[in-house]
């Protein structure tokens, strides 16, 4: 693998998947693989499980690991070329991913949407500048679009809990006050599409994702449908992608509460974190036994290190 900024870079699901399960079992296997090698984290948003789970990992590979918040830690970095950088962005990107590819054998970008223009976050600007300036491997930590971390952690947690061997996946959207990106529920259709899963997206009328990401999903404005039967309940907001970074509803009667996961076939509840409680999700549900958030967050540190190895097997 050269680079892990979607699906696309990946050659063999099936193979990442079980590496990260292989991780998972043996997490010092491979430890000589990072000796004397240094990845980079930066970071131009917040995080707890990216930030902490890919360091452990890459600490489980024998990598150094340096971590950067852009404009807290550092210089702000100027991202248009051929602008007149006379605001409050003191570096250009050019620079900035051209020495810290000089530093560093392997960068790890955290970029999210700014939610304001949809061409700009679509065209994966921030990615896209430093994979063209690092000259070194780029890790996609979440991006304007995607989050395959994320997803690929989610793929792992599937095939764990899986009661049958085509389970029931349903990405539903759920409540919340601020405009959030599209990119992790984006990123969760586009590798459930490549699953053996029956895969179906549910939420209210005008939030449909982007054609591109939804793929063959089954899509469905009932909830109550969609959940009838499930095993797997993957829950996230996103704001609208057609009214681009608008929040449309609130409508609370979209959070999962108890009531709603009896629909389901014992299904088992799956968020990314962090989750807002009784806003998003009931208590209830997120204290009960159907609930695998922790187990799915744990297996961040595996996705990680199936990524990590790949790359440097590469180097
Ligand atoms: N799920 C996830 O990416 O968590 P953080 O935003 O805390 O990294």
């Amino acid at each position: 693998m050269t680079n892990f900024i979607s699906l696309a870079d990946v050659a063999d699901i099936d193979a990442l998947i079980q590496s990260g399960r292989d991780a998972k079992a043996n997490p010092f296997a491979d430890q000589h693989l990072g000796h004397n090698k240094t990845i980079g984290l930066i970071f131009f948003n917040s995080s707890l499980r990216t930030r902490l789970s890919t360091q452990k990992a890459a600490q489980n590979l024998g990598l150094n690991v340096m971590v950067m918040n852009v404009g807290q830690d550092s210089w702000g970095l100027e991202m248009e070329d051929g602008t007149i950088m006379n605001g409050d962005k003191a570096e250009h990107v050019k620079e900035a991913a051209a020495v810290m590819g000089r530093y560093c054998n392997i960068l790890g970008i955290r970029a999210f949407a700014g939610l304001q223009d949809r061409d700009k976050d679509y065209s994966e600007q921030v990615m896209n500048q430093f994979k063209k300036y690092a000259a070194v491997p780029i890790i996609n930590l979440e991006s304007a679009t995607r989050h395959p971390l994320q997803s690929l952690a989610d793929c792992i947690t599937i095939e764990e809990f899986k009661p049958v061997p085509r389970p029931k996946v349903v990405l539903t959207w759920l409540p919340h006050f601020k405009p959030l990106p599209q990119a992790v529920a984006n990123s969760f259709c586009e590798w459930m599409n490549q699953r053996d899963v029956d895969f179906v997206v549910t939420h209210p009328e005008g939030y449909d994702l982007a054609p591109e990401f939804v793929g063959n999903a089954r899509v469905t404005h009932n909830q109550d449908e969609a959940f009838d039967g499930a095993d797997f309940i993957y829950g996230k907001n996103w704001s609208s992608y057609i009214r681009y970074g608008k929040v449309l509803t609130q409508d609370s009667s979209w959070m999962v509460t108890g009531e709603k996961m009896k629909l389901t076939n014992n299904g088992k509840f799956m968020h990314c974190l962090p989750v807002r409680r009784n806003v998003k999700v009931s208590d209830e549900v997120l204290d009960s036994p159907q609930s695998i958030v922790i187990e799915q967050a744990a297996n961040r540190e595996w996705s990680a290190q199936a990524v990590l190895k790949a790359i440097l097997n590469n180097l």
